[in-house]
């Protein structure tokens, strides 16, 4: 064992160094750039000033960074999207994720492990703040009280996610009061008191000190003025890593985005595993690294609704499908989709490399329930699926002798109306077949899904082929 005094002097000579070391920088000229200061200007925003704070006349009213001035400048300060309304003061005090705390016991206990792993979420982003290291150490206690009206965690069109926040100085503490009627909107509330925090880092500040400041006085009220805000993401024509789709995701929580459209498939790749038909990525993946695992999709769709995210997956069909679904034949059980990768693409498709589902094949609707299958076990309930129905190019299906085959027997005719009927026939099987593995996985009431327009949707069309109510 090394002595007590072994240890004194490794300390004396580490600190020996360390000043030498010192002493060298002092010596080495720096040339620091001017600290700028920023002002409030009302509605126009924060204006920097036009000399260093050492020079500027009031500096009083002047702030260090423009974080910290956007965050209080404005009727709503750094408030983004902007609430219904908001009364918010200019006041902040330092604070420390350290002495932050969350207060659920006016949630129900079903929603309580949900709001907890909300509340973490909201956490490590004001550590994020400072690069994961809040140097600046202060001792002012923050409390947020969340009080959660319903124990629903569904998340759909119909989720409430209003929101109340309230934020005051309290006993020297800072007490933040949220009320929702659900975790979604109170998560949305935890996402709108992280923008009243930001950090007071000087911008020109040479410095590692990082310090979080937040907004002491805000009462906040806000609901979304639409019940659907997405974004869609094509994972097909080009693989996207999982860990990019979750820094997406991330940036819809912070904009309170609530869909996550999912193009997960395409013509081109099919990158989504499927435990069924595991065929799919075999034949459909541009590489064996390019592939979404039934593990990772799974976190991926927890990870979004812990930000209050709904993942609705889309398995375009039947057109932009090709690469994925070229293996029927290989398998005993004929094509399961025709023109793929066909040339010349001009005539066989929209855009290269071409595919259409071979709607005349019965074992392609029974692998495309399959699929279905694996998707209704993976999504929460109520679940969405999105199944795609763009762009079905006429000219692929007329030039397959199965298919011009399948629609004589059935006496449909080979005009673009004899088409749109055999594309409006798909729709139904397809539908058909995720109703009943909705229905075999508990879910009876048939739930909405979501088509892309297209000619199939033309108001004259609409109808016919497709219920309204779905
Ligand atoms: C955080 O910053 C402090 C002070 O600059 C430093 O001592 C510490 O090592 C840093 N911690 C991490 C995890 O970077
Ligand atoms: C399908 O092909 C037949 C034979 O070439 C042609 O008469 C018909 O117009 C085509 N249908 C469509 C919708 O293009």
């Amino acid at each position: 064992m090394m002595s007590s005094q072994w240890i004194l002097l490794v300390i004396i000579a580490a600190n020996l160094v360390y000043c030498n070391e010192n002493e060298i920088k002092d010596t080495t000229p720096i040339v620091y750039e001017p600290s700028w200061v920023y002002k409030c200007m009302g509605t126009d925003g924060c204006q920097r000033s036009d000399r260093p704070r050492s020079l500027v006349e009031d500096a009083s009213s002047y702030y260090d960074s423009l974080a910290l001035c956007r965050t209080v400048c404005g009727r709503f300060g750094g408030l983004w999207p902007k609430p219904v309304s908001a009364v918010l003061s200019m006041q902040t005090v330092k604070m420390h994720p350290n002495n932050l705390r969350y207060d659920l016991s006016n949630v129900p206990a079903e929603a309580r492990e949900m709001i907890a792993q909300m509340t973490q979420v909201t956490s490590s982003n004001l550590m994020a703040e400072c690069a994961g290291n809040v140097t600046d150490l202060v001792d002012t206690r923050v409390v947020v009280y969340l009080t959660v009206r319903g124990n629903n965690l569904e998340l759909t069109w119909d989720t409430n996610e209003e929101y109340f926040l309230d934020v005051q100085m309290k006993d020297g503490g800072v007490a933040v009061r949220i009320d929702a009627d659900n975790v979604y909107g109170a998560r949305h509330a935890l996402e709108t008191f992280s923008q009243l925090v930001t950090t007071d880092k000087p911008d020109q500040s040479h410095q590692p000190q990082c310090g979080l400041r937040v907004i002491i006085g805000a009462k906040i009220r806000d609901k979304p003025a639409y019940r659907h805000r997405g974004l869609v993401l094509d994972t097909s024509r080009h693989f996207i890593p999982m860990k990019d789709i979750k820094r997406m995701i991330d940036g819809m929580a912070s904009t309170k985005l609530n869909v996550f459209h999912w193009h997960v498939t395409d013509s081109h790749s099919f990158p989504l595993e499927s435990t069924r038909v595991p065929q799919f990525t075999r034949y459909g993946a541009y590489s064996s690294s390019d592939i979404y695992s039934v593990e990772e999709v799974r976190q991926l769709i927890k990870y979004a609704q812990i930000r209050g995210v709904r993942v609705v997956i889309e398995i375009d069909a039947p057109a932009h499908a090709g690469n994925g679904w070229q293996w029927g034949k290989d398998y005993g059980f004929g094509d399961l989709a025709v023109c793929v990768n066909a040339e010349p693409w001009r005539r066989l498709c929209i855009e290269p490399p071409c595919g259409q589902l071979n709607p005349a094949n019965p074992v392609m609707y029974r692998v495309l329930r399959n699929l279905y299958k694996d998707i209704a076990e993976l999504l929460p309930k109520p679940a969405v699926l999105h199944v795609g129905g763009d762009e079905v190019f006429f000219g692929c299906w007329n030039s397959s002798e199965a298919i011009v085959n399948y629609m004589e027997e059935k006496g449909i005719e080979r005009t673009v109306d004899g088409f749109i009927k055999l594309w409006g026939e798909f729709h139904t099987n397809a539908l058909q077949a995720w109703d009943e593995e909705l229905k075999s996985l508990g879910t009876d009431e048939p739930q909405p899904v979501m088509i892309w327009s297209s000619e199939l949707t033309q108001a004259h069309r609409v109808q016919k082929y497709l219920s309204k109510d779905r």
